[in-house]
């Protein structure tokens, strides 16, 4: 095409998309010149919609705020036939008829549950992870919900903090593209089956000190902005509608009330346009953290870029007061209205109240099997083969086969953390899929084996755990020693609870519990192959495992789908291809453990095998991590060449060198090796997702960026210092695996 009309098509587009943001802005403009001052604070009113149900609906408290214009949006409530009834209040009743919008947290899907966000992030397969996005809105909008609580990004190094489960796990880089995608899936373009991401916990919400959920959190800011900041960023940067505050301090300020962290890094800093909401009843905790009163807080927060309040009441009850007093003004309310109508505006939801109400798409958009066709995709790329001696899998499907342990069969933890919606009745367990799969051609002996844990104490006082039935230890083991002496191989169902993670379920001890270990220790003594699927929301410590089980798969919790993909991936129907986005520690004691660590003055070097003196390291454990950061196996083998280097273009062959076809996830690091501050010993900087048929080779290039040599320097300027930096590439992070180059900058 002409070079001219290009450039004329491209300023028509640019002029069609400022008259869209300016018809936006005249519209909401329009309507808050019609706005009391207590029409505008509803706005920023979002109120629990659990206690509502139909039947009482006259009296709730929540359609009277809605006729009155005071709630902004509910949370926790789903499903066309209430969601009607206070859009209707909301609509139909206030004075000026402004919609509600539904949040809901759509963490890892909606009735089709995908694996948790952590086994996700172990596919490295960013269109996967987009298009499960995609599929939870579409799911999630068909039920009324038009705004999410995902995703959560926060970067986490300590496996002990429970909600590790909910995020990417330990790496800047890695985080920020499946924060991208996350938000694409989710926005789209905004149609009617898109909904409206809000970017969580902003900010540092996974550094909570000893990895204890609600924490007190201190870092520096060149670590939060070269460490931390990256995935918010990303997720900025892609257009997410929201963003939502954390609980945690940060510069020993409440993130709610940090007008720094809010308006100048978030705003001004990435020029991000959105609405920022608390977390649930993060101003009420204001109070807590030592800085003042309900009143108090919420004008902070008001003041420091906080838009709407999840259910603290602060704003609804206190604003007003405020204003008259001068704590606040009146341009702090509007600057807060505008935000949260605009996001109404983008959302559609003017143009069409109930644009998310349309109760047929319930029997059509909802659990289909092709979202749960790829929900069991999906899943088996998350497993990461820790261990396969003697190529005990894949299995064949024959014999005598006996499935033990407490995960065996259990359908109520398959879905994970965060699966409010979970049609758990239709969830099968791994005995019924396995049974299934293996009709005529093997027989399965099941037993439980042994409870999750050693003792029945493990319950919780007035949260939502509740501990899985307890039964008698010996009666179990001797069940399982039974099923496991007719059988040819056994195959170990373990691991944690699946809440045994996430929201304030956090762990001391990250091993495997004893109850478990000492089944397996019996279960040995047979001598007959075992194989161990680790169910976890966290890394868990195997290390006994890992001197004693021939084969071990970190399964995590795979959602209303896993029990068929873990068959899948046993029985060679899908080759294991996840790699770990979490290191893996030998004792719990070397966490908080990550791979991208800065070095010390006393290295003790990667191979120490042996407590070495006045050096940085433990007398009892080594220093590395039992499977390292980007740690998986496959069922065939890949073998890697040298780098070549040309100009900034570094390029490796992969070959496949083993039985299978599979996919193999190609990883980039990056190590500057003299710079004016000290600088991570290797840093991912890319990485590809390739498939190689068994016997074929591929090369795999990369080309070095400025901005995968760049870094926050002391006065935190973006900085690219020339110098020597080391090139990595292979198929995890550790040393012994990686090939080497040096790329030489110049001024
Ligand atoms: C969690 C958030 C969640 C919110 C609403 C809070 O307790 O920290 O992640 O989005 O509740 O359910």
């Amino acid at each position: 095409m002409h070079r001219l009309t290009l450039t004329i098509m491209a300023c028509l587009l640019s002029c069609l998309a400022l008259t869209a943001q300016e018809e936006r802005e005249r519209f909401v403009s329009d309507l808050m010149a019609k706005m009391t001052v207590e029409e505008k604070i509803g706005q920023l009113n979002l109120m629990p919609g659990s206690s509502f149900s139909t039947g009482e609906q006259k009296d709730s408290p929540l359609l009277q705020l809605a006729a009155e214009g005071k709630l902004g949006a509910v949370l926790n409530m789903s499903g066309e036939k209430d969601l009607r009834l206070l859009q209707d209040a909301a609509n139909r009743k206030s004075r000026l008829g402004i919609p509600v919008m539904a949040g809901l947290d759509v963490i890892h899907g909606y009735e089709t549950v995908f694996p948790i966000p952590l086994a996700m992030s172990c596919s490295w397969d960013m269109e996967a992870i987009e298009q499960s996005a995609r599929i939870a809105a579409k799911e999630a909008t068909a039920d009324g919900i038009c705004w999410t609580f995902s995703p959560m990004v926060d970067i986490a190094l300590d496996a002990r903090w429970g909600r590790i489960a909910e995020g990417s796990g330990e790496d800047p880089f890695l985080g920020g593209c499946i924060a991208e995608a996350m938000v694409r899936g989710y926005q789209g373009n905004f149609s009617e089956q898109n909904m409206m991401a809000c970017v969580k916990h902003y900010a540092l919400y996974g550094a909570a000190e000893a990895g204890r959920d609600y924490n007190t959190v201190d870092m520096s800011r060149i670590r939060m902005f070269n460490q931390y900041f990256p995935p918010y960023k990303a997720a900025a940067k892609a257009g997410a509608g929201s963003f939502m505050t954390s609980f945690n301090i940060v510069d020993y300020l409440p993130a709610t009330a940090n007008r720094w962290l809010l308006d100048y890094v978030l705003r001004k800093g990435w020029g991000w346009k959105g609405f920022i909401v608390t977390d649930y009843g993060a101003i009420d905790e204001i109070a807590a953290h030592g800085l003042g009163n309900l009143s108090k807080a919420s004008a902070m927060a008001l003041k420091a870029g906080t838009d709407m309040d999840m259910c603290s009441g602060g704003f609804i009850k206190t604003l007003t007061q405020s204003l008259d007093e001068g704590k606040i003004t009146l341009q702090d309310i509007d600057t807060a209205c505008k935000r949260v109508l605009e996001a109404k505006y983008r959302l559609g939801l003017f143009h069409n109240p109930y644009r998310f109400l349309d109760s047929k798409r319930r029997s059509t958009d909802i659990f289909t099997p092709e979202h749960r066709r790829f929900a069991r995709q999906m899943a088996a790329k998350t497993f990461v083969l820790l261990k396969n001696d003697g190529n005990i899998l894949p299995l064949k499907p024959q014999g005598r086969i006996a499935l033990i342990g407490p995960m065996a069969h259990n359908r109520a933890n398959m879905a994970g953390t965060w699966a409010p919606m979970a049609r758990r009745s239709e969830i099968v367990s791994l005995k019924e899929a396995m049974e299934q799969r293996l009709e005529d051609k093997a027989h399965i002996d099941y037993a439980q084996g042994c409870n999750f844990t050693g003792d029945p104490v493990l319950q919780a006082d007035g949260g939502a755990w509740i501990a899985a039935p307890w039964k008698n230890p010996d009666t179990l083991l001797v069940e399982a020693i039974s099923a496991a002496e007719k059988a040819d191989m056994i195959i170990c169902a373990m691991g944690e609870e699946s809440e045994m993670s996430g929201e304030s379920h956090c762990r001391a001890s990250l091993e495997i519990f004893d109850a478990q270990q000492r089944l397996l220790e019996q279960l040995l003594k047979l001598g007959k192959p075992i194989v161990l699927l680790n169910f976890a929301g966290r890394p868990t410590v195997m290390t006994w495992e890992q001197n004693h089980i021939p084969a071990i798969m970190n399964v995590w919790f795979g959602g209303s789908e896993a029990s068929d993909a873990i068959c899948d991936v046993l029985f060679g129907e899908a080759v294991p291809s996840g790699k770990l986005t979490v290191s893996m520690p030998q004792a719990t004691g070397q966490e908080p453990l990550y791979y991208n660590q800065l070095p010390t003055g006393r290295p003790v070097g990667e191979n120490a095998q042996r407590f070495r003196l006045y050096k940085s390291n433990y007398l009892d454990v080594r220093n590395d991590p039992l499977y390292p950061f980007g740690y998986g196996l496959s069922y065939t083998t890949f073998d890697y060449s040298d780098i070549t280097l040309e100009g900034r273009t570094a390029t490796v062959r992969v070959s496949n060198t083993g039985n299978y076809d599979a996919d193999e996830i190609v990883q980039l690091y990056i190590h500057d090796v003299e710079a004016s501050i000290s600088r991570p010993v290797k840093e991912l900087k890319g990485f590809k997702r390739i498939h190689l048929a068994k016997g074929e080779s591929t090369q795999v290039s990369f080309t070095i960026t400025d901005d995968m040599l760049s870094f926050y320097n002391q006065e935190l300027e973006y900085v690219l210092e020339p110098g020597d930096f080391e090139i990595m590439i292979g198929p995890d992070s550790s040393m012994k695996n990686l090939k080497k180059a040096t790329l030489s900058i110049t001024d």
